[in-house]
């Protein structure tokens, strides 16, 4: 699926729900987020059908993302429904990790090799305060839970927010010798009315590499250098078992390579996490529209994708997307 400038879009993020377990400080306004109703939110094989049609024309990757998706009730036999969609050649999932213990083996099971983290402390209480009241050992027997059921790599986001991870990014590159994880530093974007921004909160790359040089010695490896990975530069740590990544969304726009989708959980299709269009996919799934209409609207989505945003390090304003980062999913 070309968009109008010559990228392939064949990568989709489905936010499956907007509600969320934690209330992250850079992911929720402080007052709360207004949740949408049930019957707002996409039924699951409103979803199946959604993907059904969008591999038929060319989409191969699937990330299932929230809000937090497995707080949403019949998640793992989702998975393995989406799992046995023909041509769809991978499913990954995005989670905080606070339920992981309980259902990491059975989504490894249904079907889901890969999985990313989010966690941005090691340290109890700033984890604590970070998430709105999160407990630290829930992630930690989580990611225990995602190793022994087998999934490799692990990888373990953290949002990089200057006066609050710089004390810690020796701690990850730690954690990163000694287990075979990659660890990934996100810039943090101005989402909403999120209570943290550019400039102010900005940890450049280039500090926290210096940091980790300490102690550590940090290569691109080749493996990386002609692996299209995404938009993180991966880093190996001499001697140890994990990488480091770093994710600069802000600093080093990464719009040129995109190749993503996003829906949201209450069904429209976003072709810029920053820019706020969206087409409305549930109204014509409910009217149990053809297949002509349903591609016919995705395409129209993939020639929405703008070239690309124009955030940057200087930009003041608080608000990027009208929406919260927890209905789109990150
Ligand atoms: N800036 C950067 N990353 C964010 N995430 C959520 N909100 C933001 C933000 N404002 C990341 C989380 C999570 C992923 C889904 O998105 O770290 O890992
Ligand atoms: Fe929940 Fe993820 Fe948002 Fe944190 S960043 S509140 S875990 S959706």
């Amino acid at each position: 699926m070309l968009d109008k400038y010559n990228r392939d879009i064949n990568y989709l993020r489905v936010s499956i729900t907007d509600r969320c377990n934690l209330r992250c400080a850079y992911c929720r306004p402080k007052e709360g987020v207004s949740l949408k109703g049930h019957e707002d939110i996409l039924r699951y094989e409103e979803i199946l059908r959604l993907v059904s049609q969008a591999v038929k024309m060319g989409l191969v990757k699937v990330r299932l993302t929230g809000g937090e998706p497995l707080v949403r009730r019949g998640f793992v036999q989702f998975a393995a429904a989406l799992k046995k969609i023909e041509g769809l050649q991978d499913i990954s999932l995005t989670t905080n990790g606070v339920y992981l213990d309980r259902y990491a083996q059975a989504i490894y099971d249904a079907g889901i090799s890969r999985i990313n983290i989010s966690l941005d402390s090691l340290d109890k209480d700033k984890y604590f305060d970070i998430t709105g009241g999160g407990n630290l050992d829930d992630v930690l027997r989580g990611i225990a839970a995602a190793e022994k059921a087998g999934f490799a790599p692990i990888k373990i986001n953290t949002v990089a927010i200057k006066g609050f991870t710089d004390d810690e990014v020796l701690d990850f590159a730690r954690l990163a010798y000694e287990k075979p994880f990659q660890i990934r530093f996100i810039e943090v974007m101005p989402v909403s009315e999120v209570n943290f921004r550019h400039p102010e909160t900005f940890l450049p790359m280039r500090r926290m590499f210096d940091i980790i040089s300490r102690e550590f010695s940090l290569e691109l490896s080749n493996e990386h250098k002609h692996r299209l990975d995404g938009p993180a530069r991966i880093f190996k740590i001499r001697g140890g078992r994990g990488e480091i990544g770093f994710i600069n969304p802000v600093s080093e726009h990464f719009c040129a390579t995109c190749n993503r989708l996003r829906l949201t959980a209450d069904g429209k299709l976003r072709a810029c996490l920053l820019k706020d269009v969206e087409i409305d996919l549930r109204d014509a799934l409910r009217r149990q529209c053809g297949d002509e209409e349903l591609a016919r609207l995705i395409r129209l989505a993939i020639l929405s994708k703008p070239a690309g945003h124009d955030l940057d390090c200087t930009d003041r304003s608080l608000k990027k997307c009208h929406r919260d980062m927890s209905g789109i999913g990150g």
